[in-house]
């Protein structure tokens, strides 16, 4: 195992602007699948059984499928249908918003649930509406419950975004397969791109167990 460091210094750059765009499409995931994902988790508390049923098979088939064949159907079938062409970083975006939109739809509807049916029933008592209660009440302490697992979910999809490699998105995975594909070498661009993603990823979750800790002594 003798690492050429040559091509790694070669390669710096371009693993520099690939892992800007994983950081990119991971925060456009995180960013677009929590504003859908709050949006179909209410649908799917929804108390009419008719009303809620797309929401939960929506997410039935985000989470029971694998996000490869999601990515792979968004690209080269649906986005070409909008765009008339393909769009590696478009279908990237997408796959990783629509699929982590359903398992947050389903952590903001445990964060909801997990607050004591007690405490709406209090502020109703206190002539609350529902929705105020809702907003003044039930939403503050769910939220604050729902910041490990959205953390969490921001992990994973720092992770997955590798995948955007295989639609030829220009992300930190993509140049590893690049770095390998010119040179024929597996330890240099693997190993770069191990410990570029293990750097992401411890510190999103130093910084969420700090916010963690300042939540819980509030
Ligand atoms: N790799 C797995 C899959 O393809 C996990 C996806 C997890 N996604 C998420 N947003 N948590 O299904």
């Amino acid at each position: 195992m003798d690492i050429q460091w040559n091509i790694l210094a070669e390669y710096a750059p371009f693993f520099l602007k690939g892992t800007l765009l994983t950081i990119g499409l991971s925060l456009a995931g995180i960013l677009i699948g929590t504003i859908l994902g709050l949006f179909i988790g209410l649908g799917k508390m929804m108390k009419n059984k008719w009303l809620s049923f797309p929401f939960g098979l929506y997410i039935t088939l985000f989470r029971g499928t694998p996000m490869l064949v999601q990515i792979m159907l968004i690209h080269f079938a649906v986005v070409p249908l909008f765009t008339g062409g393909t769009n590696g970083i478009a279908a990237a975006i997408l796959t990783l918003s629509l699929n982590s939109a359903a398992y947050i739809a389903e952590i903001f509807r445990a964060g909801i649930q997990s607050i004591d049916k007690g405490q709406m029933e209090a502020a109703r008592s206190l002539g609350m509406t529902h929705v105020q209660a809702m907003r003044y009440v039930i939403l503050p302490q769910a939220f604050k419950r729902m910041i490990p697992p959205l953390g969490n979910e921001f992990i994973v999809l720092i992770k997955e975004s590798s995948l955007a490699s295989l639609v030829a998105a220009p992300e930190l995975m993509y140049w590893g397969r690049a770095m390998q594909g010119q040179y024929f070498r597996v330890w240099e661009p693997y190993i770069t791109a191990a410990l570029i993603y293990l750097v992401l990823t411890l510190s999103l979750s130093y910084v969420l167990s700090r916010l963690e800790r300042r939540l819980a002594t509030e």
